[in-house]
């Protein structure tokens, strides 16, 4: 595939901030476009001359830039053809390979790319044992299912009524993981060119999904003090579709009040994620940015299309989310399923049941370690990068840390060679925005958040000393 110059360009959005010579600073753009895959693997890239003009730049320093991704494995040449993205070969040290499975070692790099919690192994296993249990009930169907079992649609309905939102089980369909759900809904609702409103930043597989059905986006800024309601209503007057994550939003942990929720009637068929929805504060120790009024977002809008999951309430290994609509769009949903797959794991669903029943995603314990890991990461924030803005989140899982310079992508290209791995903030957005921006996931240990600021400050203090390195892909979850 051939991707144009003024492509490439809107791609690379504001490369020329930052410190360091401006061939550098294009390749590690580049670079992480190519490890986020929004330049894909065998994409042709423009010549140098018409990438420089479209950038405003000198061919020289296209050159440059190319010439560092071929030294690096990035790019393939062939003479008398335009270069081609590929991947390094997987001969980095297991440390520098942010593949997430580093998170716990101490010489080893620390993965803040995915905003996961570890399993409550003790819960998850009950679970499962329960599961084989009532397995062999199943035996006798072929377990292809569309819809998911009945006693996890059943536990679903159940999880939106203790919400206040009385729920039908034929409302209901599982799906594998809330990414799927979006997936399905992106491809059965939309068609090429239409407009999908989005926050603005939002979480980046959703932006992908949309992409993907060659939707264009339409972002709305969620800023620092929230949801802009006449900005939205307006944007959703000329959108297909509206896709919004009210409660504990992925990345800023903000948590959208009752009246917004009450006066935000998008004129749009409107996606609404949840997967975040169990993270807020223990009773016993509120939170004053979560309105205590605030509802299930279809409480007040009926035709509100909801998307939930077990991800981050229990484990993304469950790979258990759903959709929550009107049987006539979940039947639509059906027809669309089976291009991608054809149902989801039978046990996984029984044993999302037991905990959905058992309250499990909602506990505790869980909620307070959350608390006292986010405390910790914005201590270690104060002391190690003091200049960074981070609001503390309402829940969830992450916080949305503002640097005074531009220097997302650059931090998250050079944060590994200093062990560990982030975000950059561009990825949660569109045309290049939050370059100010990463983010920062609370689901590790106290002290190894601690020993991840400290790492990152190093990382910073390199990259305003002008030092830069390789590294290798980090996925976003
Ligand atoms: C807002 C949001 N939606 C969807 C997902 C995907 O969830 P799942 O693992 O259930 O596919 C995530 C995961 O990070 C998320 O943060």
């Amino acid at each position: 595939m051939k991707i144009s110059a003024h492509a490439v360009g809107r791609m690379v959005g504001t490369w020329r901030e930052g410190p360091g010579p401006a061939h550098q600073r294009l390749s590690d753009r580049l670079r992480l476009l190519i490890l986020d895959g929004r330049l894909c693997l065998g994409a042709a890239l423009p010549g140098e001359r018409d990438l420089a003009t479209a950038l405003g730049t000198s061919r020289t320093t296209v050159g440059a830039a190319y010439r560092t991704l071929v030294d690096h494995g990035y790019l393939a040449t062939r003479e008398r053809a335009r270069a081609t993205v590929r991947l390094p070969h997987e001969d980095a040290p297991a440390g520098r390979r942010g593949d997430g499975a580093d998170a716990g070692g101490d010489s080893e790099g620390i993965d803040l790319s995915f905003a996961a919690p570890p399993a409550p192994s003790e819960i998850l296993h009950a679970a499962f044992a329960t599961a084989l249990e009532r397995l062999p009930l199943h035996f006798e169907r072929h377990g292809y299912d569309r819809y998911g079992t009945a006693e996890l649609r059943e536990a679903v309905a159940g999880w939106y009524g203790r919400r206040g939102l009385p729920t039908s089980p034929d409302h209901v369909m599982i799906t594998n993981g809330a990414q799927n759900a979006i997936g399905l809904l992106a491809r059965t609702l939309l068609s090429p060119r239409d407009k999908v409103l989005i926050d603005h930043p939002t979480y980046p597989h959703a932006i992908r999904a949309f992409t993907d059905a060659r939707a264009r986006l339409l972002p709305v800024a969620l800023g620092p003090s929230g949801w802009d309601v006449p900005q939205l209503l307006a944007a959703a007057r000329s959108a297909q579709l509206a896709y919004l994550i009210p409660d504990f939003h992925n990345p800023t942990g903000m948590y959208m009040p009752a009246s917004v929720r009450r006066s935000l009637r998008p004129a749009c068929p409107t996606i609404i994620d949840e997967t975040l929805a169990d993270l807020g504060p223990e009773a016993a120790d509120p939170d004053p940015a979560v309105d205590p009024a605030a509802q299930p977002f279809a409480a007040t809008h009926s035709t509100a299309i909801s998307v939930g999951s077990v991800s981050k309430s229990i484990w993304g290994g469950l790979r258990i989310g759903w959709i929550r609509a009107v049987p006539v769009l979940l039947e639509r949903v059906a027809g669309a399923r089976p291009a991608t797959d054809l149902g989801t794991p039978v046990v996984e669903q029984l044993a999302t049941a037991v905990l959905l029943d058992g309250g499990q995603t909602r506990r505790p314990e869980a909620l307070l370690h959350l608390r006292t890991q986010q405390d910790a990461l914005l201590g270690a924030l104060a002391e190690h990068l003091p200049e960074v803005h981070a609001p503390r989140a309402a829940g969830g899982v992450t916080l949305w840390a503002r640097f005074p310079e531009p220097v997302g992508s650059r931090l998250a290209a050079i944060a590994p060679d200093h062990g560990v791995t982030i975000a950059a903030g561009p990825r949660f957005g569109v045309g290049g925005a939050f370059e100010r921006h990463v983010r920062l996931p609370y689901t590790l240990p106290p002290a190894r958040l601690t020993e991840a600021v400290r790492r990152l400050a190093a990382a910073h203090r390199a990259l305003t000393a002008g030092a830069t390195g390789i590294h290798t892909p980090a996925a976003v979850a």
